[in-house]
């Protein structure tokens, strides 16, 4: 695969291509996603609970999002790859450029963080030392106590347009890329609209510029309640290296996610 950066990622949502990435954890599983075409991969803090086990993103730190973002950039060294900041690691200037740099030190091309207009002075600060910030807004794990639970967001029409402000400050404060989760199809489409930066959904619909999914959940290992957005790609492919191409391909399609794993 040649080497994707961000302008590849903007040109992309320019003319329109739609693009899928997937989270991975490990060398071997980022070889894998590489070599079967994926352009990129997210060390998501969702680690929490997919490698350790916990019942939430909470315990993650940043020596762990270190950890696991060396591992997958020596198995996927030419995917764009976006690590989070975890919990709490972000919130003051200082410390979101201390922990920034060793993340982007261990390989990450962008580091991810979740919030709204709290955070545009950290995306203003980071951007002029020339980092890539995505955003993260809708669901945001992080704040799952504030949250009460993983809900779908910006269902009326004061949490839409919340979203929607939300979106636009991050983006003018100097986001480069936004992920957007569990929000209605209708709201994410009016985002990916209006922003001109790649935008990724998860459980947001297939309106955004790309989609993204929590590897174990693709794959069907996930126990439990399944959740609606997402969709078990090993089931009728026979191996993990088909499941990660027919996921590629029904995202470029606009095939997945159909509206029976949209809101
Ligand atoms: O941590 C994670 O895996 C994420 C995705 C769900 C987008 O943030």
């Amino acid at each position: 695969m040649t080497y994707i950066n961000i302008s590849t990622l903007q040109n992309w949502k320019n003319k329109k291509n739609k693009f899928a990435a997937i989270t991975a954890y490990d060398f071997s599983f980022a070889r894998l996603f590489e070599n079967a075409g994926i352009p990129v991969i997210l060390v998501g803090d969702s680690l929490g609970m997919t490698i350790q086990g916990h019942d939430s993103t909470i315990p993650v730190t940043v020596k762990n999002i270190e950890y696991h973002t060396k591992a997958v950039r020596k198995g996927a060294p030419n995917v764009f790859l976006i690590s989070d900041l975890p919990f709490m690691s972000y919130y003051e200037i200082s410390q979101a450029l201390k922990n920034t740099s060793k993340i982007i030190q261990s390989g990450a091309n962008m580091v991810k963080i979740e919030g709204g207009k709290n955070l545009v002075h950290i995306v203003k600060e980071l951007s002029n030392h020339s980092i890539l910030v995505c955003g993260h807004i809708g669901l945001t794990p992080q704040y799952i106590n504030f949250l009460s639970g993983y809900k779908i967001q910006g269902k009326t029409e004061k949490g839409a347009n919340k979203i929607i402000e939300e979106a636009l400050s991050l983006e003018e404060a100097g986001i480069k890329m936004l992920v957007l989760e569990c929000v209605p199809a209708i709201l994410s489409k009016k985002i990916t609209e209006r922003l001109s930066i790649p935008v990724i959904g998860i459980g947001a619909g297939n309106h955004t510029d790309g989609q993204i999914l929590v590897m174990q959940d693709l794959l069907g290992i996930t126990e439990g309640k399944k959740l609606k957005f997402t969709k078990n790609f090993l089931l009728n492919n026979g191996s993990i290296q088909n499941a990660i191409k027919a996921y590629i391909h029904s995202v470029k399609q606009g095939i997945f996610p159909d509206k029976k794993h949209s809101f």
